[in-house]
């Protein structure tokens, strides 16, 4: 039997506290191709104080300490929706290093091609095999059916459902228990608030929210006097 390999994860938030719980079925599973190093998070005041029971060793660059260790980056906010392939070009991580994440409790179709660095988490389904690209986050309970096609960086949160033919551009996010229709494309970089029904194409870089989904306007803010 071949040793696990050490593992470095990249963010220190909550998706690193589920991921570590996925990594932690996957050992229980019986299967466990990682052993866990710690992580890594450019906050300094989150180094010395340990996630769960495991440490934050430092800042990410500490991965080019580990040269044999494999990456998990872990990182997901709205804010910033490319920060997985972002993070992964300034610290010069291949593919070879990037580690890949899928939770047992997943149900991923045969012959899906999972990209190098996509954590799939608890109940998510693949209902046919279809490509998912390089560090796709599909948090729990994600549906993606016949035909749909996921773009690197894309974030889906808790419950987003794609009907089929759907395709999701690059980096694009995916709000919780956002419903997408069959055969649309979702622009890359661009963002669907939570709950949504998308029953259009979402163009690139935009932010649609509701249902039906619209462009979201932002009001002007009220200024106090
Ligand atoms: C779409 C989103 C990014 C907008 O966030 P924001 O830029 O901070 O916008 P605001 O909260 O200031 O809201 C702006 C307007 O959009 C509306 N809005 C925001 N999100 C909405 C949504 N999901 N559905 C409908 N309307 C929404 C607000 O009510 C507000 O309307 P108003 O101007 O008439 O008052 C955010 O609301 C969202 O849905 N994020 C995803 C959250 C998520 O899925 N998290 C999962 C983490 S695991």
């Amino acid at each position: 039997m071949s040793a696990a390999r050490p593992l470095l994860l990249v963010g220190a938030g909550g998706l690193a506290r589920e991921c570590l719980a996925a990594l932690a079925a996957v050992e229980q599973a019986g299967t466990a191709p990682y052993t866990v190093l710690g992580l890594l998070d450019d906050d300094p005041a989150r180094h010395g104080t340990p996630v769960d029971g495991t440490p934050v060793l430092g800042g990410s660059e500490l991965v080019d300490e580990h040269p044999d260790a494999a990456v998990l980056v872990c990182t997901a906010t709205s804010r910033v929706p490319d920060s997985r392939p972002r993070i992964a070009r300034r610290l010069g991580l291949s593919d070879d290093r990037l580690a890949t994440l899928v939770h047992p409790a997943a149900s991923v179709a045969r012959g899906t091609e999972i990209g190098a660095g996509a954590i799939l988490l608890a109940g998510v389904v693949v209902t046919a095999p279809q490509r998912i690209g390089r560090m796709v986050v599909a948090m729990p309970q994600v549906l993606l059916t016949h035909d749909d096609e996921v773009g690197e960086g894309v974030t889906m949160a808790g419950r987003v459902a794609l009907a089929g033919g759907v395709t999701v551009g690059r980096c694009a996010y995916l709000g919780a228990g956002s419903l997408v229709r069959e055969n649309l494309a979702v622009g890359e970089l661009s963002l669907l608030g939570m709950g949504s029904v998308l029953l259009e194409d979402l163009p690139a870089g935009e932010t649609w929210v509701g249902s039906p989904a619209r462009r979201l306007v932002r009001r002007p803010k009220a200024v106090a006097r």
